[in-house]
């Protein structure tokens, strides 16, 4: 295949905004009185705000009505919103933004598909911004992942066919997603629990556009 764009999620692929995602999650639990542990964040990942919102509550057996699920998801970002803030362009994960140059160098273009709705502030506080030739968030998308909606936007705003685009994706239906809208996809993490990608590597240390391109050949 010739790659004319690569696609990145942005949370646990550009950086480790997981972190705060659990702590922020876990003052609202502790708020419903109930423990929310780092094994139940895993199911919270690639998923929308309100989507995460309703695991939580099923995890603590709480059901609540639209304005109750409204108001804590409201203050639960108003939380996350403290933390993402204070954020630095040292958080970036290794090599993310020098892969990004590498891309533009070589003449490849480059798009954001992440579900948060925050993913422009999270942008501006690790100063990268500018690599991105379109952004896609969940400010844009009326489906979430698994449903390839998020990619063909983006493959549409930077006008190159699905077929010449390849994703960066850490969770599994990020990767389902990528799949679907016909792009190919390399999966960042455990190749255990994102098996269905094309190449999982753990992250872009050592990674190169001659490696991505000998990897889908
Ligand atoms: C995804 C994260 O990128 O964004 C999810 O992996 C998160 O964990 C989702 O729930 C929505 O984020 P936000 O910032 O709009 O609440
Ligand atoms: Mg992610």
């Amino acid at each position: 295949m010739e790659i004319k764009a690569c696609l990145f999620d942005l949370d646990g692929v550009i950086v480790d905004t997981a972190k705060y995602h659990f702590i922020a999650w876990r003052e609202i639990a502790h708020e419903l009185g109930f423990e929310f542990t780092e094994h139940d964040n895993e199911r919270l990942k690639g998923v929308s705000r309100m989507r995460s919102l309703e695991i939580l509550l099923e995890v603590g057996g709480i059901t609540l009505d639209e304005t109750g699920k409204e108001r804590l998801a409201e203050k639960k970002n108003n939380d996350y919103l403290q933390y993402i803030l204070k954020m630095t362009p040292d958080e970036l994960l290794p090599s993310a933004k020098e892969f990004l140059l590498e891309l533009h160098k070589k003449g490849i273009k480059t798009a954001l598909g992440s579900a948060s709705k925050n993913a422009p502030v999270i942008l501006d506080r690790l100063q990268i911004t500018n690599l991105f030739d379109a952004i896609i968030d969940g400010n844009k998308v009326t489906k979430a992942k698994p449903d390839p909606e998020i990619f063909l936007k983006g493959a549409e705003e930077l006008n190159i066919s699905p077929d010449n685009c390849v994703v960066f994706e850490d969770a599994e239906a990020g990767i389902e997603a990528a799949l679907a809208a016909g792009m190919k996809c390399i999966g960042i993490g455990s190749p255990l629990i994102l098996g269905k990608a094309n190449l999982v590597i753990p992250g872009f240390e050592g990674f190169s556009v001659d490696k991505l391109v000998e990897s889908l050949k």
